[in-house]
C-alpha cells in the first residue's frame, strides 16, 4: 500500500515502460493483449525484421521486466532506412535529439513543416535526419509514410491543433530499452542469416490488401506485393525447418488462409477503420499464423 508514503517515494516507485514514440501504418499496439496470449513460453532471443513502430517489441520487453517472459538478445530491423535511423539515434544520442526536437515543436507550423520536409538527406546529419523523421511522422497526414521515386518523403501536413510531436521521459525510456538492442537496415529476405534453433521470430509484414481501396502497401521506395508475400512464406518454412518459433500477421483473406494452412491459424480482431470513412470504425479479422503451441 502506498497512501501512507510521501509523494515523491510514490512518483520514484512507479515503473515507466516503453511505448511506440511513432505513428505507424498497421502499429500493433491495439492487438497486444490478444498477442501474449500467443506468445511462445520459452525465447531464446527475440528478432522482429518489419520492426515499424516496434509496438510488439516495447510490450515484450516490459514483460521481461515484470519477469514474465526471458530473452538474451533482441534484434529489430526494417526496410525503411530513415525509420531504423530514428532508432539508433534515440539508443545512442537520444540527449541531442531532444534538443533538435525542442526547437521542432517550438518551429511548428504550415511554413517550417514543408521547409523541413523539403531538406535533402544527404545534407544531414544522423541526429538532423532522426528529429526531422520523428518531426514530420507526428505532423503529418495520418503519420502515414510515403516517398516518391527519387525518395524524398512527399505526405502533406496533417490537420492537428497541437500535435504532441514527442515526449521528453517516451524517448528517454525508450533509449534505455533499446541499449542492448541491435537495429540494421536489412530485408526480410536477410532474417536467415541470423537466425538460430530457439529464437522467437514475429513477421508483421505489409498486409496484403482486404480490397481494391485499401491498397496501402509500402512503407519504402519498394512495393511489397504477392511476390514479396510468397517469399515471406518461404522464409516462414525455412525459420519452421530450423527449429525458430514463428509468428506471423497478415490480413484474414483466402489467399494468406490457403498459403499457410499447413500452420496453426488463428483469427483475432482489430479495432481498424473498415473503409475511407474514418467515422465507420468497427472490428476486423485479422490472421495470426504460428508454428509452435503456445
Ligand atoms: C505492418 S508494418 C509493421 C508494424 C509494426 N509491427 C508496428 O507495430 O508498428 C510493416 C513494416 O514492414 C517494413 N517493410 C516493408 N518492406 C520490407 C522489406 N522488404 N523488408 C523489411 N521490412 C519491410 C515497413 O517499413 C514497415 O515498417
Amino acid at each position: 500500500m502506498l497512501i501512507n508514503q510521501p509523494l515523491l517515494f510514490q512518483i520514484q516507485t512507479k515503473r515507466v515502460f516503453p511505448k511506440p514514440f511513432l505513428k505507424w501504418a498497421g502499429g500493433k499496439t491495439q492487438l497486444l493483449d490478444q498477442l501474449t496470449e500467443l506468445f511462445p513460453k520459452n525465447i531464446s532471443r527475440y528478432c522482429e525484421p518489419f520492426m515499424g513502430s516496434a509496438a510488439v517489441f516495447w510490450h515484450i520487453f516490459s514483460l521481461r521486466e515484470k519477469e514474465k517472459i526471458d530473452f538474451s538478445l533482441a534484434r529489430l530491423t526494417d526496410a525503411n532506412a530513415e525509420l531504423v535511423n530514428a532508432y539508433c539515434v534515440v539508443r545512442d544520442d537520444v540527449k541531442a535529439l531532444i534538443e533538435i526536437l525542442l526547437a521542432h515543436r517550438k518551429n511548428h507550423n504550415k511554413e517550417y513543416y514543408y521547409k523541413i520536409r523539403a531538406l535533402r538527406l544527404n545534407g544531414l546529419s544522423n541526429i538532423e535526419r532522426a528529429a526531422r523523421f520523428i518531426y514530420l511522422n507526428k505532423t503529418c497526414f495520418n503519420g502515414l509514410y510515403r516517398v516518391n521515386r527519387s525518395g524524398q518523403f512527399n505526405v502533406p501536413m496533417g490537420s492537428y491543433k497541437d500535435p504532441a510531436i514527442f515526449d521528453e521521459d517516451e524517448l528517454m525510456t525508450a533509449s534505455q530499452a533499446l541499449q542492448n538492442v541491435e537495429l540494421e537496415v536489412s530485408d526480410f529476405r536477410d532474417t536467415l542469416q541470423w537466425a538460430q534453433a530457439g529464437d522467437f521470430i514475429y513477421l508483421d509484414p505489409p498486409y496484403v490488401p482486404v480490397s481494391k481501396t485499401s491498397s496501402f502497401t509500402s512503407y519504402t521506395e519498394k512495393p511489397f506485393g504477392e511476390r514479396e508475400q510468397k517469399e515471406l512464406f518461404s522464409l516462414f518454412c525455412e525459420l519452421d525447418n530450423l527449429g525458430c518459433k514463428v509468428m506471423l500477421s497478415n490480413s484474414w483473406v483466402d489467399s494468406m488462409l490457403e498459403l499457410y494452412k499447413g500452420f496453426t491459424c488463428i483469427e483475432v480482431k482489430a479495432p481498424r477503420a473498415i473503409n475511407s470513412n474514418s467515422e465507420k470504425r468497427g472490428k476486423i479479422s485479422e490472421l495470426v499464423v504460428i508454428n509452435y503451441a503456445p
